[in-house]
């Protein structure tokens, strides 16, 4: 079996490439990425003179590159990471997001379709509903809501990919998951960005009122259930995939404080991001039902290992937190000043 993976070298796709690989011995993995700010070869430092695992530095959205090696490598399924996976980032400038969320998962469908690939797996996440109101859950077939540019531009792939499905009968598969968390994550996300700023004593922001609610996934337990559907999962389905966990951003932070060892002074309210969804809920209740996949890992215990990994890991936030790094924290940050 071989896979095709793009965005392996990001936070989700080198989690999944490294459980992949020492899963299952029968299984090569050929990493398709562009590696921009958020792709760190770093992260596969472990994998990447395995016989078993081919990396490829290209771009999803070069149509003729990703059919040649759609040609090449005949894959005998796909799992699609790749993507600006950032709503900041794409408020601040929406066209990255629109050419590889939307134009580049296009390439991939096209090369699939074209080379018969047998499985394509869409991953997606839970922002393509937008915002629920208490007590609403969004099950599959919750109306798309998205807010921003990010989850539009997901929101487009997913029906893109499912249209390939239907029309030509590709075996599509898309799954959404709620926020990830875990070692390796930009710390331009929530939680690595605030146990990066309380470990160099930086002030902790919070947008508007810090009572937005995420659920929050553990970043193994999202490549469990992306392998339990690659599995089991039928070709033409959604599975969303949470974590069953519900937290406001004010108490997230908290935790992290505290785990961290550090004052609740750091806590700073700064302006809100622009059309805020307030809040994320889904059940998972069809990808557990049809593969058995449950989340594993309590999150007390996962951001305590979060947070020991990036105090152990500080030569990678370093690096990651690069000239870029410092140049977007001050275009997303410099303007919310309380
Ligand atoms: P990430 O930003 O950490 O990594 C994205 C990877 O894609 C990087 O390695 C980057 O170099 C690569 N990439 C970007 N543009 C590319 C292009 N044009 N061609 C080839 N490679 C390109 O993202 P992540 O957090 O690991 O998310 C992975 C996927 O999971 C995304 O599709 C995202 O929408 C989805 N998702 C993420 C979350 C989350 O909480 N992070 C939750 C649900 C779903
Ligand atoms: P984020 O990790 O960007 O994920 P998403 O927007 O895709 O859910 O943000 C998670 C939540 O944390 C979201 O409600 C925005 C909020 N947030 C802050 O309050 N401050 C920050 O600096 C960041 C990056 C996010």
């Amino acid at each position: 079996m071989k896979i095709l993976v793009t965005g392996g070298a990001g936070f989700i796709g080198s989690a999944f490439v490294r459980m992949a690989l020492d899963e299952d011995t029968a299984w090569r993995v050929v990493n398709l990425d562009k590696l921009t700010y958020a792709g760190n070869l770093e992260n596969l430092a472990g994998v990447s003179e395995s016989p078993r695992y081919r990396f490829v530095r290209g771009d999803i959205a070069d149509g003729g590159a990703v059919m040649r090696l759609f040609a090449g490598e005949k894959p005998d399924a796909v799992v699609h990471f790749a993507a600006e996976s950032h709503v900041d980032r794409s408020i601040l400038s929406p066209e990255p997001a629109v050419r590889t969320n939307l134009y580049g998962t296009f390439c991939l469908l096209e090369a699939a379709r074209v080379h018969q690939t047998p499985l394509f797996l869409h991953v997606s996440t839970d922002e393509v509903y937008g915002s629920l109101e208490e007590p609403l859950e969004a099950d599959e077939n919750f109306p798309l809501q998205p807010s921003s540019p990010y989850s539009a531009s997901k929101a487009g792939s997913d029906l893109l990919a499912l249209s390939y499905g239907k029309t030509f009968k590709l075996p599509v598969i898309v799954t959404r998951a709620s926020n990830n968390y875990g070692p390796y994550q930009f710390p331009e996300k929530l939680i690595p960005l605030m146990i990066s700023n309380a470990m160099e004593d930086k002030p902790l922001p919070i947008y508007g009122d810090g009572m937005q609610v995420r659920d929050w996934l553990f970043v193994d337990d999202h490549c469990r259930a992306l392998l339990a559907v690659l599995d089991k999962g039928r070709a033409g389905e959604i599975y969303n995939v949470g974590g069953s966990l519900a937290l406001p951003n004010k108490e997230v932070v908290r935790r992290i404080l505290a785990a961290t060892g550090k004052s609740e002074s750091l806590m700073r309210y700064v302006a809100d991001r622009p059309a805020h969804d307030r809040r994320y809920a889904l059940s998972s209740e069809k990808v557990m039902r049809e593969t058995g996949w449950a989340p594993r890992m309590p999150f007390d215990e996962g951001l305590a290992l979060t947070v020991r990994w990036y105090r152990e890991n500080i030569d990678w936030v370093r690096h990651v937190k690069s000239g870029e790094y410092m140049q977007y924290y001050e275009r997303n940050y410099a303007h919310r000043e309380p």
